[in-house]
């Protein structure tokens, strides 16, 4: 992740504990005579994370992280590289040369070992002699270290040495997700997104535990993956964006490397290629797509709808089957999407009849189709997951549609747009974001229970949950930045904590404290006034 760069004022330790309270702001001197020692402030204490850990037994005595701590990690590359991640993580803010080996004594410990940890879960054991994270699996030990960060103050997230002292709560973090799917969707094609932002993204994403990356690769404003069997899709659909900048696209090399680095992170990527509808950069790229034979204009406006692949057309399933070919062998992970929102210039029986077709594609490449809900209203594939993103006010019928799928063994990952769409505004005055799905503060977005959110769908249909960032408004990190933080936090937390850990006023409390974190990372996010953020 990039760090900010900028310069933290020397706290003052000049009138000892009579002045404690500066010790919490910044209080600076010219010249000081030698600083008395002051005591140790309280570490945070030991629950103060998000997402809330599942179990928190607080100890007695805190692990202070010194000159002399290591790190120490079982001798196997990956456990190895997760040491050197945190080192990276520690030695910028604490100077601390922070060794990564494999023997030793006390320090901090990354170890595998077979326990009720699932595969994402871990113990985080702490106490005067070390710190301890154990996992089944590398990913539970990625993050266990997640944890480790924020029980350190936040100035351990600066890029340059602070003084410390880096005290890290004693007691035991028993810790594993509620859901195996806790997404982030980035639509990289409204507007592109260099692969150096989708990596300080994802490396954002890592603190909260997700472990999804969706990229919404292709809509009418842009297509966005070089598809070698088709090139003109990416060389000119790809060629702008909303309000007509210059666009982009990945190569297969860009792509293979979002996808490693995010890997390495413990996220897997989600590719989206979205049909029938938001289709037109590829319709404008290949006349012979389109029923007339016509291609159209590319397009850098903002409506939807108005676009369709021509479902009585062979060539429509050539130009499916060579694109999910192609995505699936670059694509590690299980899931392709294919889409399916808003086709609202396909009739009804071409959009089953397409569906029919295209699922079986997916399939043949060895992945699992995941659609936005409108999939249940043709024939979802088995194994099939539809993402719900639907509001408050959404009929009756369609939540009935999605519920039945589900009963009938759709699986569901849950993205309500007046709850975790990132790109809504907050209130009426923030200067990005759209509003059709309401304003979202920051409680609205955190105050649901995804099991229970759906009339008529069982909770076990529920696989997790998905927080998109449409981008018709967004154009940089720091806008990116500014509608996701705090919101995100919240929902990581919906899909990893247990439901019985869930409380608004216990959460604003971890939230507020995340704050002084961005601030040390150089996220500008938005200070909602439902958070009782500490002073700057
Ligand atoms: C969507 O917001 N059209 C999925």
């Amino acid at each position: 992740m990039r760090r900010h760069h900028r310069t933290t004022p020397r706290i003052s330790r000049l009138l000892g504990s009579l002045l404690l309270v500066a010790a919490a702001g910044a209080f600076t001197v010219g010249s000081a005579p030698a600083p008395a020692p002051a005591p140790d402030p309280a570490p945070a204490p030991l629950g103060r994370v998000v997402p809330a850990p599942a179990s928190v037994e607080p100890g007695t005595s805190p692990y202070r992280v010194t000159g002399g701590t290591g790190i120490r990690v079982d001798d196997s590359r990956e456990v190895r590289r997760i040491g050197a991640y945190l080192a990276d993580v520690l030695r910028p803010s604490t100077g601390y040369p922070l060794p990564v080996t494999s023997h030793g004594q006390g320090g901090i410990r990354l170890r595998l070992a077979k326990g009720p940890f699932g595969a994402e879960g871990y113990r985080l054991e702490s106490g005067r002699k070390g710190v301890t994270i154990t996992a089944a699996e590398p990913a539970g030990l990625f993050h266990g270290v997640q944890t480790l960060r924020q029980l350190l103050p936040a100035a351990v997230e600066k890029d340059s040495v602070q003084p410390g002292p880096w005290l890290v709560a004693g007691g035991t973090i028993e810790d594993s997700p509620r859901y195996a799917y806790r997404g982030a969707m980035l639509d990289v094609s409204r507007h592109f997104f260099t692969v150096a932002q989708v990596e300080r993204y994802i490396d954002e994403l890592a603190l909260y535990k997700v472990n999804k990356l969706h990229l919404h690769l292709s809509d009418d404003q842009g297509w966005r993956i070089a598809i070698d069997s088709w090139p003109r899709l990416a060389t000119y659909g790809g060629s702008t964006q909303v309000d007509g900048g210059k666009g982009g696209y990945y190569t297969k090399a860009d792509y293979k490397e979002i996808v490693r680095y995010a890997a390495s992170r413990y996220l897997e990527v989600v590719p989206e290629i979205d049909m029938p509808g938001h289709t037109n950069a590829a319709l404008a790229s290949y006349a012979g797509l389109n029923c007339d034979g016509v291609a159209p204009p590319l397009y850098t406006g903002t409506d939807v709808g108005f676009s369709s692949l021509c479902v009585g057309k062979d060539i429509t399933y050539d130009f499916v089957d060579d694109v999910v070919r192609e995505l699936a062998a670059i694509t590690p992970g299980r899931s392709l999407h294919i889409g399916g929102d808003e086709a609202h210039s396909t009739s009804h029986a071409d959009y089953v009849k397409f569906m029919d077709r295209v699922q079986p594609i997916v399939a043949k490449y060895g992945k699992t189709v995941i659609g936005w809900h409108q999939l249940t209203g043709a024939t979802p594939a088995q194994g099939a997951l539809a993402q719900y993103w639907g509001l408050d006010d959404t009929s009756e019928a369609e939540k009935a549609q999605v519920a039945k799928a589900a009963q009938n063994g759709t699986g569901l990952i849950l993205s309500p747009a007046d709850r975790m769409y990132l790109d809504m505004k907050y209130t009426a005055d923030t200067p990005l974001g759209q509003d059709w799905a309401g304003l979202v503060d920051v409680k609205r977005s955190y105050d649901w229970d995804p099991g229970a959110y759906l009339p008529g769908a069982p909770a076990s249909a529920v696989r997790g949950v998905e927080a998109p960032l449409w981008t018709e408004t967004i154009q940089s990190s720091a806008d990116i930045e500014y509608m996701a933080f705090p919101r995100l936090a919240g929902a990581a937390e919906l899909g990893w904590s247990p439901a019985a850990t869930h409380d608004w006023d216990a959460y604003k409390v971890r939230l507020a404290a995340q704050g002084p974190r961005w601030d040390a990372l150089g996220i500008g996010y938005y200070r909602s006034p439902q958070v009782p953020w500490p002073a700057r």
